[in-house]
């Protein structure tokens, strides 16, 4: 792909893009709207530097690759409906996103987009892994991942924000009642999707079951399931799909929810770390 508008810079590891050219503030052309999808197709993530952005600018950002979904546990900032504060405070232990999982993938339409945005971050740590679940599909033996394509899953919030789920279970031996919690009745919600799903824009299929958002493989039991879920989290976590990213302030990532996994590192005790996130409209898996 020759890019016009915007610069692409593929040497940040085996998975992502950062991109350059672009005041994400501005309105964007539609040739750059194009541009930046079409690194974003190819890449999973993209990434940019040096952006000052209101939580409506970021939005607006978002909204330029479809309609903008609301995140069921966690209350949005005073200024936009669509945009959550991630904040973890220097006296916190539990951190937000800190194990390998994609976005809200026990909705029935999960996101096809996360666009994060770095308010403040710690001058060591915090980073955020990336982890490429196509290439680690791809990479399965053909028998695999025939066996793993006839398979369903079934995806729940509950193993993390059920009553019975790790923020949940933490908080309270915190005794700070419940943590990234609420919407209760959907916290015990499950839905039907495929382990694998096949991307509708590049027809690539990707691993898509994590261990914190699939419950189990339908008709086994969560244990032998989770002997799978370990199995791909270990396949698809090795260095040759993970890229690390380093925020600063003013960082932006945008993933493609389908077929990119990520992990929040907690590894900045003392040190508070603030983003923004929108998340964006998926389809239903297939
Ligand atoms: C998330 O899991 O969406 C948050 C990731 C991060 O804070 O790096």
């Amino acid at each position: 792909m020759q890019y016009e508008k915007i610069t692409v810079d593929v040497s940040i590891g085996p998975v992502g893009a950062v991109i350059d050219g672009v005041d994400l503030s501005q309105k964007l052309s539609e040739q750059v709207i194009v541009e930046i999808h079409q690194a974003w197709l190819q890449h999973h993530v993209v990434f940019f530097r040096n952006q000052d952005l209101s939580p409506k600018q970021q939005a607006d950002f978002a909204a330029c690759f479809g309609e903008l979904d609301i995140y069921p546990f966690m209350q949005a900032v005073e200024d936009h409906p669509n945009v959550i504060p991630i904040i973890k405070e220097p006296t916190a232990d539990l951190n937000f996103g800190g194990a390998w999982h994609t976005d809200t993938s026990y909705k029935e339409r999960p996101p096809k987009a996360t666009v994060l945005y770095a308010m403040q971050v710690p001058d060591e740590g915090g980073d955020t892994l990336f982890a490429d679940s196509t290439a680690a599909c791809e990479s399965l033996s053909v028998g695999m991942r025939s066996s793993l394509q006839v398979l369903t899953g079934v995806y729940s919030p509950k193993m993390v924000h059920g009553i019975g789920g790790g923020y949940n279970q933490i908080a309270a031996r915190k005794g700070l009642g419940q943590a990234y919690g609420g919407n209760a009745g959907f916290a015990e919600s499950e839905v039907e999707h495929p382990l694998i799903r096949t991307h509708v824009e590049t027809g690539r299929k990707s691993i898509f079951c994590s261990k914190p958002h699939t419950h189990r493989i339908k008709n086994w039991t969560r244990e032998e399931s989770l002997a799978v879920f370990g199995f791909l989290t270990r396949h698809l976590t090795q260095d040759r799909f993970v890229t690390r990213f380093k925020w600063e302030d003013g960082s932006l990532a945008m993933w493609d929810n389908r077929c990119v996994f990520h992990h929040a590192l907690n590894d900045y005790q003392g040190q508070r770390r603030h983003m923004h996130r929108v998340i964006v409209k998926g389809e239903k898996p297939v």
